[in-house]
């Protein structure tokens, strides 16, 4: 059989996504494994019309295609977003559609699984028979376990293929057509704020229902705003991930994204995300974006900001872009302002939820509160500090920041609550003890409750605190 292989990685060949596919080539030598550099060639492809139609080529003569790519925030990288978006654009879906296919990513694990239903959604949209992926952490090729797992995920995988008998991974496709939104727009309030509010706008000229929310949305809040226009910024490429901001932070290209993201974003009290949905997801462009904030490593930004996002696109059918969304806004220890559509079929109803939009961030940059981050936000904490400990040469920069800003947070670490943990363990083994030790755990959490309120009522003077 024919398999096409789709490489999503910038690193090509030499990335570790392609040494999975290349152990298959190895172990499976009665199929031939044809694999299409798409993300390394991505600026070829784009303006080489030639080249996409030899891809397209490629594609139309095989018996079942996979995308092979590593996760790139919590998604694939830009580049291989811009070549899906280039099949739609460019009519290619039709030498994809009727196809069987399956997805080899590889990772640390850390948001893979939306990765993963992003490309399983966007397969179905190109009217493939999508097969549940492999989703390897990028290590596991070297132990014995991870080469028998990945064997029989292809063997089951080409056997579906030669029945022509996939078990497909049912993803129900998006309905839209997107409302006119076009209301009057308000006078301009006065800014009588001073916190620094961007826009960041990937507006493009076919968006004039973004372009106007976030018009109306700029005219309402009371603090100035900064629109960045991404259209309007030089950005060469998306992350290669060649690593070598892992040591100091500092990027391989020479473009403007640094400098703007450092002077305009970094800055700001409040972030409003302003992107229309393409495909599943926002665009390559913004991808590309969002990708180059690899430069920062695992850290979180030094600045606690507010987001907002104002979403032109049928966000209410994409379960795992505002999953993607919410794990954006917790992993940037930000507080979630709202987010805001054009779903709606009312523009008031648009305008409103506007409006309210910008009375959030006035009543935030006022008394500005933060949420407790979720499972979303704990659970990839807890991924990325395991990552940066276990990779701590090469992410030199992340480990200083962990290990100086006490992110370092195991369990394991010999602090006064391991100690006490330890005690109350040895005290559990011992019969006699083991009922006392039992109430004094249980007491013991309550106490310390207890004793905030306490504390509080006495500095209130036992009276309630009224704002
Ligand atoms: C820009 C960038 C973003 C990444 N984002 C994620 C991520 O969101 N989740 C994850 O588990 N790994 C992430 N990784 C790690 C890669 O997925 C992983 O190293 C992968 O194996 C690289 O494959 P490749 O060498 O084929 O490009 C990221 C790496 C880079 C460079």
């Amino acid at each position: 059989m024919k398999i096409v292989v789709i490489n999503g990685s910038p690193a090509g060949c030499r990335g570790a996504s392609a040494q999975y596919v290349q152990y298959l080539q190895q172990q499976l030598p009665r199929h031939r494994f044809q694999i299409l550099e798409v993300a390394r060639e991505i600026h070829k492809i784009e303006r080489d019309e030639a080249r996409f139609e030899t891809i397209v080529e490629a594609l139309t003569e095989a018996d079942a295609v996979i995308w092979c790519t590593p996760v790139y925030l919590m998604l694939i990288p830009a580049q291989l977003k811009r070549f899906i978006e280039l099949l739609f654009e460019r009519n290619g879906s039709a030498a994809l559609a009727g196809k069987i296919a399956t997805a080899i990513f590889t990772s640390a694990h850390f948001y893979d699984h939306t990765a993963h239903d992003y490309i399983a959604g966007v397969s179905c949209d190109l009217d493939m028979a999508f097969v549940q992926g492999f989703s390897a952490h990028f290590s596991d090729l070297v132990t014995d376990e991870g080469r028998q797992n990945l064997l029989g995920f292809a063997r089951d995988f080409l056997r579906q293929v030669s029945e022509q008998q996939p078990m497909r991974a049912a993803f129900p496709p998006i309905r839209w057509s997107a409302p006119t939104y076009d209301p009057p727009l308000p006078p301009t309030v006065a800014r009588t704020g001073s916190s620094k509010v961007v826009v960041i706008s990937d507006a493009g000229p076919e968006d004039g229902n973004l372009s106007r929310m976030i018009d109306l949305f700029e005219r309402t809040v009371s603090q100035p705003v900064d629109r960045l226009e991404l259209s309007e910024l030089r950005m060469d490429g998306g992350c290669l991930g060649c690593m070598r901001c892992a040591e100091n932070g500092v990027c391989g290209y020479q473009d403007d994204y640094a400098a703007t993201f450092d002077e305009r974003v970094l800055p700001a009290d409040v972030v409003i995300y302003a992107g229309a949905v393409r495909d599943r997801y926002f665009s390559a462009r913004f991808k590309t974006f969002i990708d180059r904030y690899f430069r920062n490593g695992h850290r979180p930004l030094e600045k606690r900001q507010a987001m907002g996002f104002i979403i032109s696109g049928p966000l209410q059918q994409l379960a795992t872009l505002r999953e993607i969304l919410e794990a954006h806004i917790q992993l940037f220890r930000s507080k979630r302002l709202g987010v805001v559509t054009d779903e709606d079929q009312r523009p008031e109803a648009i305008t409103e939820q506007l409006q309210g939009l910008a009375r959030a961030v006035d009543r935030w940059v006022e008394d500005p509160w933060f949420e407790p981050p979720t499972f979303l936000g704990v659970g990839g904490m807890k991924v990325f500090r395991d990552v940066v400990y276990e990779n701590r040469a090469v992410l030199s920069a992340d480990h200083r920041y962990y290990r100086d800003h006490g992110l370092y947070d195991f369990a394991q670490t010999r602090n006064r609550k391991w100690w006490l943990m330890t005690l109350m363990s040895l005290c559990m083994k011992i019969p006699i003890l083991r009922p006392r030790t039992r109430k004094l755990i249980a007491a013991g959490r309550m106490r310390a409750l207890k004793q905030v309120l306490v504390v509080q009522s006495s500095y209130s003077g036992g009276g309630s605190s009224q704002r």
